[in-house]
């Protein structure tokens, strides 16, 4: 399987982002930005002008991770941030061309819909739904997660809508914390999912009627990897391996990231 990793900036060294970035830019394969407004978890991290400043100045992919209360009020601003880094016009460093449709934007189920004017209430299919389709339009990839109390089984059928799902393996807020190896059902369950859904398409032949409703999806986990925790990670079905700690505190980061694969 293809292993991607996802340095968290949020144990970079803020002072010097744009070195951080580079200094990790070596064997990853985007950037993860966690985005907290201090409601719908007990911190406060990036906002928009950081994810807008880096989207004009790195070439990674960026796999923004809002952590805040009804995401639907704040996709477009988000999405113009990501945006404004495609210039049309490739500077010398690489930078301008970037394209949207590399990078994520992914939200918590449980809040989608908060705000009241969607077609659901707060945590509700509908409501989730609608915001993928909101990221979608912008042709941004699509993703959503679950704190670690919430069952992931009852948006099943958002998963079509879906290019990753995020599992949260500590509950959002903080790097550092300990890794809660008994998420690895919800990665196992999203996997299987996965699983039929292919089954199911090779199945149907030339009439194709479930091809439609082929998933694809990445499986992202993010909170306490490290070289072991990876390993539990990536025999549970994980495909996409966020890590804060653990690369940006290593004496050589380069190494970090190689273990993680
Ligand atoms: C936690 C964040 C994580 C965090 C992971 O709420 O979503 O992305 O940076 O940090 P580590 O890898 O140190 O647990
Ligand atoms: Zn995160």
């Amino acid at each position: 399987m293809d292993i991607k990793i996802a340095p968290s900036i949020l144990s970079a060294d803020f002072c010097k982002l744009k070195s951080e970035i580079r200094s990790v830019a070596a064997g990853s394969d985007m950037i993860h930005i966690d985005v907290m407004d201090g409601h719908f978890v007990p911190n406060i991290s990036i906002g928009v002008p950081v994810v807008e400043s880096l989207a004009k100045s790195i070439t990674l992919p960026l796999d923004v991770h809002l952590m805040i209360e009804s995401p639907e009020k704040y996709i477009t601003i988000f999405a113009d941030a990501l945006v404004s880094g495609m210039t049309g016009k490739t500077k010398k460093d690489g930078t301008g061309n970037r394209d949207v449709g590399r990078d994520f934007i992914t939200v918590h189920a449980e809040t989608c819909g908060g705000s009241g004017a969607l077609s659901g209430p707060a945590g509700s299919v509908e409501a989730l739904s609608e915001v993928l389709k909101m990221i979608k339009s912008r042709g941004i990839k699509t993703g959503f997660s679950v704190k670690p109390a919430t069952p992931i089984e009852q948006y099943e059928s958002v998963l079509p809508l879906a290019d990753m799902v995020l599992v949260m393996t500590v509950e959002p807020g903080f790097g550092g914390q300990k890794f809660m190896d008994y998420m690895m059902a919800k990665v196992k369950w999203l996997k299987g999912k996965l699983e039929e859904s292919n089954a199911g398409a090779a199945g149907s032949g030339a009439q194709g009627s479930t091809l439609t409703r082929l998933l694809n999806f990445d499986i992202e986990i993010d909170g306490g990897i490290n070289a072991e925790t990876a390993k539990i990670a990536k025999e549970s079905g994980a495909n996409v391996l966020v890590a804060g700690n653990y690369i940006f505190k290593a004496r050589n980061r380069k190494k970090a990231i190689e273990a993680l694969k």
